[in-house]
């Protein structure tokens, strides 16, 4: 009987890494877990912690702290090593300390023969899955970001909410930059079959262009206040990063909206950015386009720019 085991390693066990491999536990998402940090005994202390919650998991799991050498028959690496957010900063902040960081871990991954998905969850993430796409010469459809997954999951619960339904009956994107640039595309945005800008006006429904604007604003200033509260957030990324390792590794085609390089899409040329995409088990399978109007288009390019020119001024 052939076993084709379902491997993934996380390099960098911190809140975000942990919260992902918490994730994957719980749901059974691979049958080997290697948890890498360059604090080690951290890694070891979380490698034994999750070990012990094995007993009521619903299935089994080998869950070790490990070495670069690991990643060699891995299926995805999954990357939330690095510096994060302190209250107020900007995530574009980030990008020269986790550049650096970045140099230490994709080389020793590609070293190890590795020849699977990159998923990266480190911010700034559109450009820093854009540095790991170039450190590692990788196909760039095996490397992907989390992009703007969160904001979209968080978009889809405060409209859901504000119309009193399922938020998986919400279908709305955030794309561009995972920062102060992201935007909806309130053109593409359904309710069920319906286009959400139909109800704006209609008595029936609460909302208005005004309360989308806000519900805008809420997604995307939601990370700021959450750090503000708890110094950081980790569960929700957590559950993005297990449901895009879910469509990998099922192979499910599903649309979800990660970080991807855009080679011609939207006007756009090698910048990386948060689009929804078709994911399916050798990473990207096809940016899913959308019909955006000329507005939403400029958008877009204007949050392209930014993640452009920051890009530049690292190599
Ligand atoms: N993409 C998203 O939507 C999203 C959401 C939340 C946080 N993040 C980002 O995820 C990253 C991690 O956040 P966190 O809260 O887990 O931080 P954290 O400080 O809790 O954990 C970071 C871990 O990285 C490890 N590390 C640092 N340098 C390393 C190296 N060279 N090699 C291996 N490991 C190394 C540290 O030892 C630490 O364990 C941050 O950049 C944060 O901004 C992204």
């Amino acid at each position: 009987m052939i076993i084709d085991k379902r491997k993934i390693v996380i390099v960098g066990t911190g809140m975000v890494g942990m919260s992902y491999a918490y994730s994957l536990l719980n749901q059974s998402l691979c049958d080997e877990l290697v948890l890498i940090d360059i604090d080690k005994k951290r890694a070891k202390g979380e490698a034994m912690d999750l070990n012990h919650g094995l007993a009521f998991a619903n299935s089994n799991m080998t869950i070790f702290a490990g070495e670069y050498k690991d990643c060699a028959d891995a299926d995805i690496v999954v990357i939330c090593a690095g510096v994060a957010q302190k209250p107020s900063e900007t995530r574009l902040n980030l990008l020269k300390r986790n550049a650096e960081v970045f140099r230490s871990i994709i080389e020793p991954v590609t070293s190890s023969g590795f020849n699977g998905v990159f998923l990266v969850a480190t911010n700034p993430v559109d450009i820093m899955t854009r540095i790991t796409c170039t450190l590692s010469g990788f196909n760039p459809r095996r490397v992907l970001g989390s992009g703007t997954a969160l904001d979209t999951a968080r978009l889809r619960y405060l409209l859901g909410e504000k119309l009193d339904v399922d938020p998986r009956n919400v279908h709305a994107y955030v794309i561009g930059e995972h920062g102060d640039s992201e935007f909806v595309p309130w053109s593409q945005a359904l309710l069920a079959t319906t286009p959400i800008l139909k109800f704006c006006g209609n008595e029936m429904y609460p909302i208005s262009r005004e309360s989308l604007q806000n519900i805008e604003t809420e997604v995307r200033t939601a990370a700021y206040k959450i750090i503000d509260a708890k110094q950081a957030t980790y569960y929700g990324i957590g559950m993005a990063l297990a449901r895009i390792t879910k469509a990998i590794l099922g192979n499910e085609h599903s649309v979800l909206t990660v970080s991807a390089m855009l080679r011609g899409e939207y006007g756009q040329r090698d910048v990386f950015a948060g689009v929804p995409c078709i994911i399916n088990q050798n990473g990207i399978q096809q940016i899913f386009p959308l019909s955006l109007t000329d507005e939403e288009l400029k958008k877009l390019k204007d949050s392209c720019d930014t993640l452009q020119e920051n890009y530049e001024g690292i190599f």
